[in-house]
């Protein structure tokens, strides 16, 4: 389980997170929603060490994790999928694929997780041997998924999958995020596609100019409320 304990974060003399609290639950689809700008991957980048927490606790477990380098966070069993895809373009598929797979305590797992991903993302097995830079939006971001797999983790953190491709392609990566979910992982998806992330989720946040808004057992979340909260200022 993850937990941040009223944490403040930022860039700089840049504030940016004021006083975040909330917790990831172990096996739980953990997702956080707000406008552009309200300080969603802020707060993830925060988690993976990336932009210094300056108040407040980050726990893994009920242990700390802020300060914890962010090499270190495979070994925690954490793994991020940055927004924007972010895939090597000039190495191939299966390159991409083997580079999720760094740390040293996966190395000897390469060919049954590379068997594992091909089988959850079939597409990728087909163009294993093509630049990753040809691939569609949607099939960078299935190997940006797929690349985060590698190392097995247990916390698996998505920014913003769904940005910027075809409503075909949204409905298979939400089945996709359903079946992580159903393979026990805990997940904290970022995400602009309300409707579709609080349909997934167990528990939602929302977050606005960089506080929490709201946090809700999806079952409970009512969609009308949700929009109203989202677009006040
Ligand atoms: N590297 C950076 N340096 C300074 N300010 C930044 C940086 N990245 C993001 N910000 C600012 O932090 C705020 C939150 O950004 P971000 O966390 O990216 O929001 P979101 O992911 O919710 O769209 C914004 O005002 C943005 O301009
Ligand atoms: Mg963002």
């Amino acid at each position: 389980m993850l937990e941040l304990d009223q944490v403040r974060a930022g860039y700089g003399a840049i504030n940016v997170l004021w006083d975040v609290s909330l917790r990831a639950e172990a096996g739980q689809l953990t997702t956080i929603i707000g406008p552009n700008g309200a300080g969603k991957t802020t707060l993830l980048r925060a988690i993976m060490g990336l932009v210094p927490v300056t108040a407040g606790e980050i726990r893994l477990n009920g242990e700390r994790l802020n300060g914890t380098p962010t090499w270190e966070m495979a070994d925690h069993g954490i793994a991020m999928i940055p927004e924007g895809r972010m895939v090597f373009r000039d190495m191939s598929v299966e390159e991409n694929l083997i580079m999720g797979a760094f740390h040293k305590s996966h190395r000897a797992h390469v060919k049954r997780r590379l068997e594992e991903a091909y089988e959850m993302f079939p597409r990728l097995r087909e163009r294993r041997t093509q630049l990753a830079g040809s691939l569609s939006g949607g099939e960078a971001q299935m190997l940006a998924m797929a690349r985060g797999l590698m190392s097995d983790p247990r916390l698996l953190i998505i920014d913003e999958p769904s940005l910027g491709l075809a409503p075909l392609i949204v409905n298979e990566l939400f089945e996709i995020l359903e079946r992580l979910k159903a393979g026990g992982r805990t997940i904290i998806l970022v995400e602009q596609n309300t409707e579709r992330a609080v349909a997934v989720a167990d528990h939602v946040y929302l977050v606005q100019s960089g506080r929490v808004a709201l946090s809700q057992v999806a079952s409970e979340v009512k969609l009308k409320h949700l929009h109203e909260l989202y677009f006040a200022r």
